[in-house]
């Protein structure tokens, strides 16, 4: 499950055996984890460490395309420098994969980048944000068409709090168990979410499954208690890599993490018949994008 490198800097370099090694761990459905990779807060940046920044109506606060979102309480110097520390670890994760994961760079679309100051534990959500239960990745408003979603965390809590996960069972077998329940796409309905903005671009039928699985993951509370689980803790201070939409993950505590999202097509996978899109393919027997 966990792949585990002694790496201390953002733009280290990495053998071909640990190249091959990460790409195979993450394509296998591991998580590639670094305990000693920490993203150092300048003293000015050190202010950001209260969930009082962060807007009590938005998930995360987020950064894309040079736009802050998801504050609250900043003065326009703040939100400066706040878009700058996001700006700054976006580049170093960025790096980061460029020097783990080099058959990977060129295909990559950076997409948001997140902050989350908010203690997980004990905060209250709708079930379907909830991801204090177990979960594989789909956004509702941004479907992403069959691509993988690749994601670097790090945790920045300066009082040496872990940030602590549950991973659950391979994707393969949360499929198999949740699909039969799912009703096919309603004919039409992927146009009428488009045009009425409900979507950034269109939801096919593989977006539809993905988010389907989400939702009813986090529904099911016996399959929440049920399903094959290990925890696991991150230290404050460890920085990990994981495709969020394959690893079932839940995350039940810890305050203060930054994460970077990309993209990537499956064809640019070494092994694409690992994405999550050909193992619905396969077990639908139909094409999904
Ligand atoms: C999630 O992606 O479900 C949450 C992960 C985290 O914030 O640690
Ligand atoms: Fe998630």
């Amino acid at each position: 499950m966990l792949h585990t490198f002694s790496t201390q800097k953002w733009n280290e370099t990495f053998t071909d055996a640990e190249q091959q090694q990460t790409i195979q761990s993450l394509e296998n459905g591991g998580i590639i984890f670094f305990p000693e990779l920490k993203f150092v807060l300048t003293e000015q940046e050190q202010q950001f460490l209260s969930p009082d920044i962060a807007d009590p109506h938005a998930k995360n606060i987020s950064y894309h395309a040079d736009k802050l979102w998801g504050m609250q309480h900043l003065s326009d110097t703040g939100h400066q420098q706040l878009k700058s520390m996001l700006a700054r670890f976006s580049h170093d994760a960025h790096e980061f994969i460029k020097a783990t994961l080099p058959q990977y760079a060129k295909h990559l679309i950076i997409a948001r980048t997140s902050y989350r100051p908010v203690q997980i534990c004990g905060r209250v959500t709708s079930y379907r944000k909830d991801d204090k239960r177990l979960h594989v990745d789909a956004f509702p408003s941004a479907p992403n068409q069959g691509k993988r979603i690749l994601r670097v965390f790090c945790n920045i809590n300066p009082h040496g709090e872990e940030r602590v996960w549950r991973v659950g069972e391979p994707f393969d077998k949360v499929a198999r168990q949740f699909l039969p329940k799912i009703n096919r796409p309603i004919p039409g309905s992927a146009s009428l979410l488009r045009l009425l903005k409900i979507t950034k671009s269109y939801r096919t039928a593989y977006d539809h499954y993905m988010l389907q699985m989400h939702n009813r993951m986090k529904a099911d509370e016996n399959y929440q208690k049920r399903a094959e689980q290990q925890e696991i803790r991150f230290p404050s201070g460890s920085t990990w890599i994981v495709q969020t939409d394959d690893v079932s993950h839940a995350a039940m505590q810890g305050q203060y993490v930054l994460e970077q999202t990309f993209y990537l097509p499956v064809t640019a996978m070494r092994d694409q018949s690992r994405s999550p899109l050909r193992i619905l393919e396969r077990i639908l027997k139909q094409e999904l994008v």
